[in-house]
């Protein structure tokens, strides 16, 4: 089994389906990863605030799968941001994957207080990018007024931006503002890790959107699980989706999805499940302080 692949605006090709280790303790993260591989995937999605780039570097390693068939995304924290920030961070994360290039490298949140340093820090990824240290550059967690900014004081289109998305919270305005600047969108939380984390989330009474009736109708319907039809929705949509697991079974489980699609009406059905309400960090607010990480201390 291959995924789909989707193209950027600069040409560059990436997996539609990924592997993502945000919380995969760094003692898991190598098996993680090469289970992963093994089983077909060739996105791997960490940062350097997840303490566990060297792991995904060794499951790399040890997947026997070589490094130009492989699409590693790593992303750059804001207590790094600025010029020398940027270029320290970057640095840092290509050691730690035992690396020398990175395929796309994210700024992980826009810092709204200083959005001076967040656009120092993209001009800096760009020079990077030009020396051809890094495939593709984009973004996270851009509300459409993000991206406006960053294209008027840079001139420069993300790749990609990365947002919170899955059927409770689909953002419509953000993926229709990436899309019409030909900017993928990709899926974090795609199958809603957020509402495990977050007691006070906006569930519909169920406990995730795997739990939902019309998500669990669906499984029946299709013979698959409810974690594969909310990941067909993604990839269906043409968003790229890197859930996340520790388990080798669900690994498995969640690449599982090239053998079927959902009818229009049935991704209306789904895209009905918005609740407008975010589960996550919000990007107005967000700065290197909402989540204190030393990431030069791993
Ligand atoms: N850019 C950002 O700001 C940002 C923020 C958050 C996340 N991310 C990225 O997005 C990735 C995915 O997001 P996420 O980890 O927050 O949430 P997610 O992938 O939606 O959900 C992960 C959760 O679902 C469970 N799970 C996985 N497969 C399952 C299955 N088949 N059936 C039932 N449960 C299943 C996992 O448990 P087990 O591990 O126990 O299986 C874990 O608790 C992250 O790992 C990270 O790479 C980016």
């Amino acid at each position: 089994m291959t995924s789909e692949m989707i193209t950027f605006n600069n040409g560059v090709e990436i997996p539609a389906l990924g592997l993502g280790v945000f919380l995969t303790p760094p003692d898991q993260t190598a098996a993680a990863v090469s289970t992963a591989i093994q089983a077909g995937y060739r996105l791997i999605d960490t940062a350097a605030a997840y303490l566990n780039e060297r792991a995904v570097g060794e499951g790399i390693r040890n997947s026997g799968v070589s490094r130009d068939e492989l699409f590693v995304t790593t992303k750059l924290w804001p207590g790094q941001y600025g010029h020398d920030g940027a270029r320290h961070g970057f640095e840092g994360s290509l050691t730690r994957l035992g690396l020398d290039y990175i395929d796309l490298f994210l700024l992980h949140w826009p810092v709204p207080s200083d959005f001076a340093a967040t656009v120092e820090a993209y001009q800096t990824m760009e020079e990077l990018r030009a020396q051809g240290r890094i495939r593709a550059i984009g973004v996270c967690n851009f509300l459409p007024h993000h991206l406006h900014e960053l294209q008027e004081r840079t001139g420069l289109v993300p790749a990609l931006n990365q947002i919170e998305l899955n059927p409770f919270y689909t953002q419509p305005d953000t993926v229709a503002a990436n899309a019409e600047r030909g900017i993928v969108t990709q899926a974090w939380a795609p199958i809603g890790g957020t509402y495990a984390r977050n007691p006070n989330a906006v569930t519909h009474g169920v406990g995730t959107p795997l739990e939902h009736p019309v998500i669990t109708g669906l499984a029946a319907k299709y013979g698959k699980t409810a974690a594969q039809v909310v990941i067909r929705w993604h990839l269906d949509h043409g968003f790229s989706a890197i859930p996340k697991s520790v388990h080798a079974e669900r690994i498995v489980e969640n690449f599982d999805v090239f053998d079927f699609s959902l009818t229009a009406a049935e991704i209306a059905q789904i895209d009905a499940l918005d609740t407008g309400v975010r589960a996550g960090g919000d990007p107005e607010t967000f700065s290197a302080d909402s989540y204190p990480t030393d990431v030069d201390a791993q």
